[in-house]
């Protein structure tokens, strides 16, 4: 059975509750028409407005991480259960923006994942190389350890609901897209690795998304690709043009 593609925005550290509203409201005739599951994941504080403005809609929402505990005294962080109280599908998990500023590590990915899974939340799990990385020739031994270690202890019927975003990190905001032989060959990795750990059934079944100035102008190709099942979207998810990316056929 085909893929269904899944085309994501990452907001970032961007936008207001009520930035948030009227964006989501100027967003949902431009994505109606998509052939592709729309999600938009924001931050924290925006995600009820954004959950309460998508209604109807074919946009679902994503939170940008999530905390591995139930509860408790965790000063500043988001727990599992708060987000799905608040209506949230998808939750990003280990992108490289959390990992280099704010400590994440495999392990920590790792444990977010498996708590994600507990309360039915989809992870998309973020992996990628640095620049020095790709240039040593280590990008799939390093893709390859990030994957291995964040999918330790997750069931193959759980791995199969998962999303996994490779970023390149020398993509990320540069306006520097990977070329389609790069983002496929590493999404087409990941793919083979999966088989690996689990079996076909489950590598047939997960979605590899792409990420990294994925913009109008490129999402097409990029996204044609055997192994590339959509994108996780930056800049790009900030503007109309997001329309444009997930419309992108
Ligand atoms: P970008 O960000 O599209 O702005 O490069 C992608 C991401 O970090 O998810």
């Amino acid at each position: 059975m085909a893929r269904k593609m899944i085309i994501a925005g990452n907001w970032k550290m961007n936008k207001t509750p009520s930035e948030t509203r009227s964006f989501i409201e100027e967003l949902k005739p431009l994505v109606a028409g998509a052939d592709a599951e729309v999600v938009c994941c924001v931050p924290a504080i925006d995600i009820i407005p954004a959950v309460e403005a998508a209604k109807g809609s074919n946009i679902v929402i994503g939170a940008e991480n999530m905390y591995f505990e139930e509860k408790g005294a965790f000063t500043g962080e988001i727990a599992p259960n708060m987000l799905v109280d608040a209506g949230v599908t998808y939750v990003i998990l280990g992108h490289s923006e959390r990992r280099e500023y704010f400590a994440e590590t495999n392990e920590t990915v790792n444990k977010k994942v498996k708590k994600a899974f507990e309360h039915g939340l989809k992870p998309i799990v973020c992996c990628g190389e640095t620049l020095t990385q790709r240039e040593q020739g280590i990008t799939l031994d390093w893709i390859r350890q990030q994957i291995k270690i964040a999918f330790l202890d997750v069931t193959p019927e759980q791995a199969k609901e998962a999303v996994i975003a490779y970023e390149p990190i020398w993509a990320i905001g540069t306006g520097k897209v990977a070329t389609t032989e790069q983002a496929q060959e590493v999404c087409g990795a990941i793919r083979q690795l999966i088989a690996e750990i689990y079996d076909e059934a489950t590598a047939e079944a997960i979605r590899i998304q792409y990420g990294g100035s994925v913009a109008p102008k490129n999402a097409a190709e990029l996204f044609a690709q055997p192994d590339i099942d959509g994108g996780l979207v930056g800049g790009a998810s900030l503007k109309a043009d997001f329309g444009q990316v997930v419309c992108y056929k």
